[in-house]
């Protein structure tokens, strides 16, 4: 290990390889406080060559990593829960110019979204994700995780977004893609296939956005309803309207409560069984399709921001319950009501006495399963929710990846032919398995 720190040193510079405890601790837990490991070194390098050394000194002495940005990630994946090298990316923070003509820009994997979407706004554009942890997740995070989000039902996920990546291999060799052709027929799209990685098969260093026109006249309503069916018929009923949805979230009346009492504010409109978050292109009048027990609007900033709190607050609002176990999953939207439903009573036979909260992306189908209660490493919890969604025709992870927490049931949603092709990718791009080694593939 020493020899291993000075070569790290003389990578990236004395001042970036953070051995003291105190200085290390910020990285070895994971945002949810239920994933807590151990690194000999935190490594911070401020280039894609210094990306490159780091990696290639961890594969001559058969030492593994994990590549970590804004470790906001919620399944266990940016922290070395086995001992790992952390190698952040945050320095790599720089921001290209706009590219007006083409509509994208080329930022670094350490970017924060937030800085990338001030950086958009600035000259008119604005970037077609959006996630409530956007002051600390990075870009190259996102990539790596294939994050979804609050935008995803009017541009895709992070996927969608990409018009190239630049990336460190476990070899330590650069593949970098960074052109954002639009047509670009020329084999295997390596963008595509680090996305969604987890960190497995390359360090992201940087990444092509495409980017979007920002909306205009937004509106913004929050709509109390009588459950999940009705929300989706709701949606449903706006779309086929014509109404431009840019977002359409769903929270229940405990959660309503619980992010009241956690931020300290009055309830925006009477109690009802659900509420419906819907954000669309147009005019207060276009709500005028949908049957609403109630509904508050919002067409200024300050006011839409408020609403979106009583959203957005659930993740913090949840996590000062205590350790959540957070199953992510997505059902057809037509098993989605009877999936909330049935939740709660598949949690309390397995885990009885535990709080539930769900909320989520509605329209995508997506729900937040969290669990307060067990014990961080009892996964009774997670095992009983998992299999719940297989057997109602969902996946066990929307957009929060597989990492450490759902490996024991990737087996679950992928047939064993595709992850005898998932391992036979991880070593051809990371041929010493020095890359996060111990998230999804099995
Ligand atoms: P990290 O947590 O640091 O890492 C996540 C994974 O990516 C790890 O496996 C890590 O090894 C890998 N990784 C990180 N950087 C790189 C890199 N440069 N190259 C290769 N691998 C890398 N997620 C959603 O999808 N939708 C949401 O709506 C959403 N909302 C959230 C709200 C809150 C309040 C919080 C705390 C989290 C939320 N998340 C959401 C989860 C999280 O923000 C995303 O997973 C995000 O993409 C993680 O980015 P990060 O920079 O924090 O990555
Ligand atoms: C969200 O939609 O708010 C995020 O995915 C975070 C979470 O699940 O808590
Ligand atoms: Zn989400």
């Amino acid at each position: 290990m020493d020899d291993l720190l000075a070569r790290f040193r003389e990578a990236v510079g004395e001042a970036h390889v953070l051995v003291e405890p105190d200085v290390r601790a910020g990285y070895e837990l994971d945002w949810t406080g239920r994933f807590l490991g151990t690194t000999p070194a935190v490594v911070r390098p401020g280039s894609t060559e210094e990306v490159a050394a780091v990696v290639q000194a961890c594969g001559a002495a058969g030492v593994a990593l994990v590549p970590q940005g804004g470790n906001t990630g919620l399944v266990g994946g940016s922290v070395p829960l086995a001992g790992e090298v952390v190698l952040s990316l945050r320095r790599l923070n720089g921001l290209g110019p706009i590219d007006e003509l083409a509509g994208q820009v080329t930022v670094g994997a350490g970017v924060t979204l937030a800085a990338v979407q001030a950086h958009a706004v600035a000259s008119g554009w604005a970037v077609g994700i959006d996630l409530a942890a956007r002051d600390s997740a990075t870009i190259g995070g996102m990539v790596a995780t294939n994050a979804g989000g609050l935008a995803f039902l009017r541009h895709g996920g992070m996927r969608d977004q990409l018009a190239g990546v630049e990336a460190v291999l476990g070899d330590g060799t650069v593949v970098s893609h960074l052109g954002g052709l639009r047509k670009d027929n020329t084999g295997y799209d390596l963008a595509a296939l680090l996305c969604g990685s987890e960190g497995t098969l390359g360090v992201v260093t940087a990444v092509r956005l495409r980017l979007v026109a920002p909306v205009v006249e937004r509106c913004t309503a929050l709509v109390a309803v009588e459950g999940v069916a009705a929300a989706l018929g709701a949606v449903g009923t706006l779309r086929r309207a014509g109404v431009v949805l840019e977002a359409a979230e769903l929270f229940l009346d405990d959660g309503m409560q619980l992010v009241c009492d956690f931020l300290g504010v009055a309830r925006p409109l009477a109690a009802a069984p659900a509420y419906l978050l819907v954000e669309w292109a147009g005019e207060v009048e276009d709500l005028g399709v949908i049957d609403a027990v109630d509904a508050v609007v919002a067409d200024d900033a300050g006011r839409r921001e408020s609403l979106w709190r009583y959203r957005e607050a659930h993740t913090e609002a949840v996590n000062a319950l205590g350790v959540p176990h957070k199953l992510d999953v997505t059902l057809p939207l037509p098993a989605l009501a009877a999936f909330v439903a049935d939740v709660p009573g598949a949690v309390a036979a397995v885990a009885p006495g535990s709080r539930v909260v769900l909320f989520g992306h509605v329209a995508d189908g997506n729900i937040h399963v969290n669990v307060v209660g067990p014990p961080a490493d009892d996964e009774s919890v997670d095992d009983a929710v998992l299999r719940l969604v297989v057997e109602r025709g969902g996946s066990i992870s929307a957009e929060h990846g597989i990492g450490t927490a759902k490996k024991r049931w990737l087996h679950l949603a992928r047939t064993e032919a595709e992850l005898h092709a998932f391992r036979s990718i991880k070593r051809a791009l990371d041929p010493s398995g020095i890359l996060n080694p111990n998230v999804l593939v099995p």
